[in-house]
């Protein structure tokens, strides 16, 4: 395994981190954790010299803290660096900071943590964030003794924003999602480097983008792989990216087998890992370029339908799943994220067209609207749907 040093404590942790967010599923249950196997991954990988791993207070509900403390038993912990989170798209109250970091002590079955998060910081919780003092609690546990790094992991809408995020806090470190389909989006490759440039170490997450890299490869893209000399799998390609970044410290990967681990703990304990060549990396362009001219809605995200829309639909995230179905052919994915993640559905559109009159791409909003709705909502979900509106998730 490759290690890189944590810039704030000299700490040497894993490239390859392990994310137990995606942990394998039994047969046919996609959201339940075969327990067994995902011990027996964890322990391969410390076994491998993966000494960072990833959980959170809401990953399947408490049953990844659990699983993580079941594999880091009979000594698998030592040398381990645990990060867990605070789940602030839940947050009501300060009176909930306790409960939430005692929860996740007692079923990640420990007195202490090495790091701790905000998780997903956005624009929507962060002024709760702010009300409640929730950076101070955790630089009070800090003081305490209870958390060695404080953090953030953020999915906000820009740079700018994250920005204003670090600036807010004393913070050890930060996790942002980046990839080389996101280069240019959330905290970016801009927001890595300005992260780094203050002495934090950064926390990769969504390498792969959640899978999408990996699922299937599109035609066109298999067509140029067959003609380039160097051959990578996908994965390979994704994590190899990443690596090539000095500012990167650790890559979280939420592996769902144990071939997945082997070949991501293989990928990033390479020699050469993170010093592609010129070549290399103009194939990594040509590639995001070929994903993107698949791109069936060329929306930029420039956000001026949102504040007209009667329904506050987010509209350019819509859309971007819409576009990313199509782009990465990873339909069943986009279904779960739609449902469980989009606070307002397509559906509510009301065909207004408000949004039509000031799109600059002068998209068909509402048709696009209604297709992605056709195409994706679930209303067995709708349960599901009732918690969000109460301000359940994101
Ligand atoms: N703080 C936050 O808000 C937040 C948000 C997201 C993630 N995270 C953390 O960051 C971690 C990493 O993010 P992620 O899980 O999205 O990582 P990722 O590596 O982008 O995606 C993981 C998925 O990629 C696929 N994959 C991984 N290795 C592969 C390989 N060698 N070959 C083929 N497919 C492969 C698998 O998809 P299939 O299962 O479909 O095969 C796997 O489930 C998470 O596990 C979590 O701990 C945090």
């Amino acid at each position: 395994m490759n290690y890189r040093i944590n810039p704030k404590t000299g700490e040497k942790l894993s490239l390859l981190g392990f994310g137990a967010m995606r942990l394998p599923a039994p047969e046919g249950d996609p959201s339940g954790i075969d327990a067994e196997e995902s011990v027996r991954m964890i322990r391969r990988a410390v076994d491998c010299g993966v000494n960072y791993i990833d959980t959170a207070y809401t990953y399947y509900e408490g049953g990844s803290e659990r699983i993580v403390a079941e594999a880091l038993k009979d000594g698998y912990g030592d040398g381990v660096s645990v990060a867990t989170k605070l789940p602030v798209m839940r947050l009501l109250s300060a009176d909930e900071h306790e409960g939430f970091l005692e929860t996740s002590l007692r079923r990640l079955n420990r007195d202490s943590l090495e790091y701790y998060l905000l998780h997903g910081v956005k624009e929507r919780y962060w002024p709760t964030v702010k009300e409640c003092k929730t950076a101070d609690f955790l630089l009070r546990k800090k003081e305490e003794g209870l958390i060695k790094n404080v953090g953030f992991s953020f999915h906000g809408r820009n740079f700018e924003f994250f920005r204003e995020v670090l600036e807010y806090a004393p913070w050890d470190f930060v996790q942002i999602q980046l990839n080389y389909m996101d280069a240019g989006i959330q905290a970016g490759v801009k927001g890595l480097k300005y992260a780094a440039s203050k002495g934090l170490p950064v926390f990769i997450m969504e390498p792969l983008k959640g899978g999408k890299l990996t699922e299937r490869v599109p035609p066109s893209i298999q067509r140029y792989w067959n003609t380039l000399n160097v051959k990578r799998s996908a994965a390979d390609w994704g994590l190899s990216w990443l690596a090539n970044f000095p500012e990167v410290t650790v890559i979280l990967s939420g592996m769902s087998s144990m071939e997945q681990l082997e070949e991501n703990v293989d990928v990033l304990s390479r020699p050469d890992a993170g010093r592609l060549s010129e070549y290399e990396l103009s194939v990594i362009s040509d590639m995001a370029a070929a994903y993107n001219k698949l791109i069936p809605y060329p929306c930029t995200a420039c956000r001026y339908c949102v504040g007209g829309c009667p329904m506050g639909i987010d509209i350019p995230l819509v859309i971007s799943m819409r576009n990313e179905a199509t782009i990465f052919d990873c339909h069943e994915k986009i279904r779960d994220e739609l449902n469980h993640f989009v606070r307002k559905l397509p559906s509510t559109c009301v065909a207004c067209g408000k949004c039509e009159d000031v799109c600059p791409q002068r998209l068909r909003v509402s048709a696009i609207l209604n297709e992605t709705a056709e195409m994706f909502e679930d209303e067995s979900l709708q349960w599901w749907r009732a918690y969000v509106n109460k301000g359940g998730a994101s």
